[in-house]
């Protein structure tokens, strides 16, 4: 990075704890700064709204970034060449591979099968009178409906879990960041030679179709999308549905305002997104020429990473940001990214996340943290904000004890 005439601070390892407070003071000086992040990266980071909001929408930010990306026979390679890496003109071809698939129209027809999945969930935790809710409830809905979709196997998700948070980490050690990617990338190799055996009625056998028979996308973009959209599927809406059920509890007068009135789910879910940011800050982006950006100038070359969360919690444009309302007009939250990159999976985590809300309020009369809020965990990333674990206990709707 250039250097800035501003002296970049370094963030430590409460950053991930709290990154709230940390955008707030950033802010407060400066809506775009240079820091150096926990992983040792320095950047220019933006936790103002409206120059978030900005830089997203800027083609000047370019995301294939010069000496950012892996060597073309690297195995890594496999995996890099997606839409969320991809700059106009690839990035068109790539999302319109498989835009069809994520249209709200299209997704709602999944609409029965998110259900029953979601209900089975709930009866498995109707048994147990304390539950992970993030392992047993908020992970296997999203992992088990992008599986489905894309034809992954749903065994397989543990090691895929296990490969995807090492990736999304910060702090993984560079050999067990190269072991998971490495596992990661093979996985996906063989997977998609089995569908070229074995072809199904999924969208990977779809794309595999639209490399072989018509020759739109490359082997490695082919794998590439495949990774994209597995972790993408299930490393977001996790959270949305963990974080976003959190911060119902440690609000009980919202909780109790959607349990009186779930006709709020929708508004609900818009206000979690705002209030919980699943995706704490955007992918990186880099500056293919210089250009101004909240008072600053960014040189040729920089990296520039947009904080949703310091977006999402700007007092300019959210009054009174830190609190949860569920009746406020959550619309142009950034949760979901903004411009040509804006979440292709939107109407589906939306879904998901509605369907999952909603049906754990109409099973459970009553649930409440099994540990204090402060000993929960937050993962050690900065693109996503997820908790550890999230212990709760359970009672069932009719009043009876989960256990009877
Ligand atoms: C609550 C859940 C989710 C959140 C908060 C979320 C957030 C985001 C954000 C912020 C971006 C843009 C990143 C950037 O510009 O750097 C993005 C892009 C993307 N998301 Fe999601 N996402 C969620 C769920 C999903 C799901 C379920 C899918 C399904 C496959 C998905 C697929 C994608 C894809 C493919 C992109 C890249 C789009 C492009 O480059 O054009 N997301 N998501």
């Amino acid at each position: 990075m250039s250097a800035p005439d501003i002296a970049a601070e370094r963030l430590g390892a409460d950053y991930f704890q709290d990154p709230y407070s940390v955008h707030a003071r950033l802010r407060a000086q400066r809506p775009v700064t240079p820091v150096i992040m926990p992983g040792g990266a320095t950047v220019w980071l933006v936790t103002g709204y409206a120059e978030g909001r900005a830089a997203l929408a800027d083609p000047r930010l370019s995301k294939r970034m010069p000496g950012w990306h892996p060597e073309p026979d690297s195995i890594f390679a496999t995996m890099d060449l997606h839409m969320l890496n991809s700059d106009p003109p690839d990035h068109g071809r790539l999302r319109r591979l498989v835009n069809k698939a994520f249209t709200a129209r299209q997704v709602e027809r999944l609409r029965p099968r998110i259900t029953a999945i979601t209900a089975g969930l709930l009866d498995d935790m109707a048994g147990q009178p304390e539950v992970d809710l993030l392992a047993s409830f908020a992970f296997p809905l999203p992992i088990t409906v992008i599986c489905e979709l894309l034809g992954v196997p749903a065994g397989d998700r543990d090691d895929f879990r296990t490969w995807s948070a090492t990736i999304v980490s910060d702090t993984p050690g560079p050999e067990v960041f190269q072991a998971h990617a490495t596992a990661m990338a093979r996985y996906f190799m063989a997977l998609l030679a089995a569908k070229r055996q074995q072809p199904g009625d999924d969208l990977l056998s779809a794309l595999l179709a639209a490399r072989d028979d018509e020759d739109r996308l490359s082997e490695n973009e082919l794998v590439s999308m495949a990774f994209l959209l597995l972790v993408a599927g299930h490393e977001t809406t996790v959270n949305l549905i963990a974080s976003g059920m959190l911060a119902l509890l440690l609000n009980p007068a919202e909780l109790a305002r959607l349990r009186a009135d779930p006709s709020l789910t929708g508004s609900a879910v818009e206000e979690l997104l705002r209030y919980v940011n699943p995706v704490s800050n955007a992918t990186f982006r880099c500056a293919a020429e210089p250009l101004e950006l909240g008072g600053v100038r960014i040189g040729r070359g920089d990296p520039v990473l947009v904080s949703l969360s310091g977006a999402n919690r700007d007092p300019a444009r959210f009054g009174d940001p830190d609190r949860l309302d569920l009746g406020r007009d959550s619309s142009g939250q950034l949760a979901f990214g903004h411009g040509i990159h804006y979440c292709l999976g939107a109407p589906l985590a939306r879904l998901e996340a509605a369907i999952a809300i909603s049906g754990l309020l109409a099973r459970f009369g009553s649930i409440s943290l099994a540990v204090p809020a402060a000993s929960l965990r937050w993962r050690p990333s900065t693109l996503i904000h997820g908790l550890e674990a999230l212990p709760v206990r359970l009672v069932r709707a009719e009043g009876e004890s989960t256990g009877s």
